[in-house]
């Protein structure tokens, strides 16, 4: 083996997951949207949330994110049990959330929206410091912007993604959410950001992708938790597992390789009888 970076030596030497949800339970009104839901990242890792609409992964982040509580369940942050009561308390703990609408504002330029309600002033804002910040925070992700002076408006999809990711870099969290960072992204940005997602692990960060895209999550994580219909319904190493695997476990087709063979060997049985039968009709 060749030299690993010191983040990969950390991803398998730390026992202690960075963050670790437990038992978690949410009801909206008479819906249960999750129901003892277990969930945890490792610093220097990358975990896939997937699963169809209304498995519960938007609602799982958002306790993550200080959205909403949850009804039962612990949360375990660095070791320490805590409480989520709001967007302020993520955080503060160290929990960055980009969401899907990434929030940018269309109209300032990248130094002011890395800097949006965090803007460092000493007396003035010190326009020069900030824009010295934003360039090491995008060089730290290797990120290409041609100019930190020019408006998010005129940025690629792939550019405003990693203008958001670098924001949430701003606080220096420990664990950073990223809700279908590429759903909205051409093949050569939906590569940017993967290799972004690349810099956050080297660097030791915790990384929570949900994605409905298989080969991403194929390319860039390291395991996968599947939820299905508010449940946990799967927690698969990447390299262990296929994507029909991967797929059954999100349609809940409850099958494993064996007993689809059999399934397999079993309808072309009854075909043949029913080829037979035809036969013997005529
Ligand atoms: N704010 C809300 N009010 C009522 N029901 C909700 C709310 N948010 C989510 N739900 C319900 O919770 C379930 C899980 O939804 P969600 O977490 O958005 O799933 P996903 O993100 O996997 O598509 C769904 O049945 C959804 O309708
Ligand atoms: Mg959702």
């Amino acid at each position: 083996m060749t030299m690993e970076s010191p983040a990969f030596a950390d991803a398998t030497s730390a026992r202690e997951p960075v963050l670790s949800m437990r038992g978690i339970s949410k009801w909206f009104g008479a819906v249960q949207a999750l129901t003892e839901v277990d969930f945890e990242v490792f610093a220097g890792e990358v975990v896939a949330i997937v699963g169809d609409n209304g498995a519960g992964k938007s609602t799982l982040i958002k306790i993550l994110a200080g959205v909403h509580p949850q009804d039962a369940g612990t949360i375990w942050f660095d070791g320490e049990q805590v409480s989520i009561p709001s967007p302020a308390a993520s955080r503060e703990l160290g929990i960055a959330t980009v969401f899907q609408d990434l929030a940018l504002c269309d109209n300032l330029d990248v130094v002011a929206n890395l800097f949006l309600g965090r803007e460092i002033s000493h007396g003035t804002l010190d326009e020069e410091e900030m824009e010295s910040r934003a360039w090491s925070l995008l060089r730290q992700l290797s990120a290409r912007i041609p100019s930190v002076r020019v408006a998010v408006a005129t940025l690629s999809g792939g550019q405003r993604q990693t203008v958001a990711i670098a924001r949430s870099l701003v606080g220096e969290p420990s664990v950073v959410i990223l809700d279908e960072p590429t759903a909205a992204l051409g093949v050569a940005q939906t590569a940017e950001v993967l290799n972004l997602i690349e810099r956050l692990r080297e660097q030791g960060l915790g990384v929570i992708l949900i994605s409905h895209n298989m080969a991403d999550v194929q390319a860039v994580a390291d395991r996968v938790t599947v939820l299905r219909l508010g449940r946990n319904n799967g927690d698969f190493r990447i390299p262990d597992v296929s994507y029909e695997d991967i797929i059954s476990a999100i349609t809940g087709a409850t099958d494993n390789v064996v007993s689809r063979r059999a399934d397999r060997l079993d309808r072309a049985e009854r075909l043949d009888d029913a080829d037979r039968l035809d036969g013997g009709a005529l």
